[in-house]
């Protein structure tokens, strides 16, 4: 795993940024995977403003959400949905057809994640895949003792989770269960980019970098791919 460490938030947010206009120029076409999260806030903000000044066109651009909370209302803010579209979808000339997130109206809850999957097969798969990390190690939503070639599927989300997540519900209480790509769905990516910043990831940063492979961190799983990197900021780089 590549790691790269930047001096401010800010940097490693615009390297990424750039990181994606790049593929982009390069390949119009490209299949992106896109994360949620408030690290992602930055990312998408420059990209968007870069992309805006170049006039960058996303036509032909496809983009796969991570994951998405179960059990919201219909057009819920608090959905991931409502986040990539206020952030990053309705900010360029993406297609709508070209935007995946998974289904959950479906009243067939288990079709959910393999209709998904076979979104993502049809598309020839994702080019690259943008990851956060959570204060224990997830990525997507995969939560520790994931297995690490688990597909897309509905999981129970964690204490740890819930409690750094919950601030973001707006009039709705936080669902108890997400649907989220595997980490074997992940892994298929031709590239992955994880990025974490602040002090709070210092910790989890330490023990991806450092520790072993293990179910028991899902983030760690990047490292037995041949194309990922690990964008970091000082603060979230300090134990390392
Ligand atoms: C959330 C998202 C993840 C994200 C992570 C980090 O739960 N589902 O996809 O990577 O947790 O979030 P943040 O950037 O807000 O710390």
């Amino acid at each position: 795993m590549d790691i790269k460490v930047f001096n401010t938030a800010v940097e490693a947010s615009e390297f990424v940024a750039k990181r994606l206009l790049d593929l982009i120029t390069a390949k119009n076409s490209a299949k992106l995977g896109v994360a949620t999260g408030r690290t992602m806030d930055a990312i998408y903000h420059r990209f968007v403003g870069l992309a805006q000044q170049m006039q960058l066109d996303l036509s032909q651009v496809k983009a796969f959400a991570v994951d998405e909370y179960m059990g919201l209302e219909p057009n819920s803010p608090n959905s991931y949905r409502a986040y990539l579209d206020l952030h990053l979808f309705n900010k360029l000339n993406f297609k709508p057809e070209n935007l995946f997130v998974p289904d959950i109206s479906k009243a067939d809850i288990d079709a959910i994640g393999i209709e998904y999957e076979a979104l993502i097969k049809k598309a020839m798969g994702i080019d690259f895949q943008l990851l956060g990390i959570g204060l224990n190690g997830h990525i997507g939503l995969n939560e520790p003792g994931s297995s690490l070639d688990s597909r897309t599927r509905i999981v129970a989300l964690t204490g740890s989770t819930m409690g750094s997540n919950k601030v973001l519900f707006k009039n709705e209480g936080m669902p108890l269960t997400a649907i989220t790509m595997g980490i074997g769905t992940i892994l298929d990516a031709k590239q992955c980019c994880m990025v974490a910043t602040g002090e709070t990831k210092a910790e989890i940063v330490q023990k991806v970098v450092n520790g072993d492979i293990s179910s028991k961190i899902p983030a760690s799983a990047l490292k037995q791919h041949p194309q990922a990197m690990l964008v970091l900021d000082k603060d979230a780089a300090s134990l390392i």
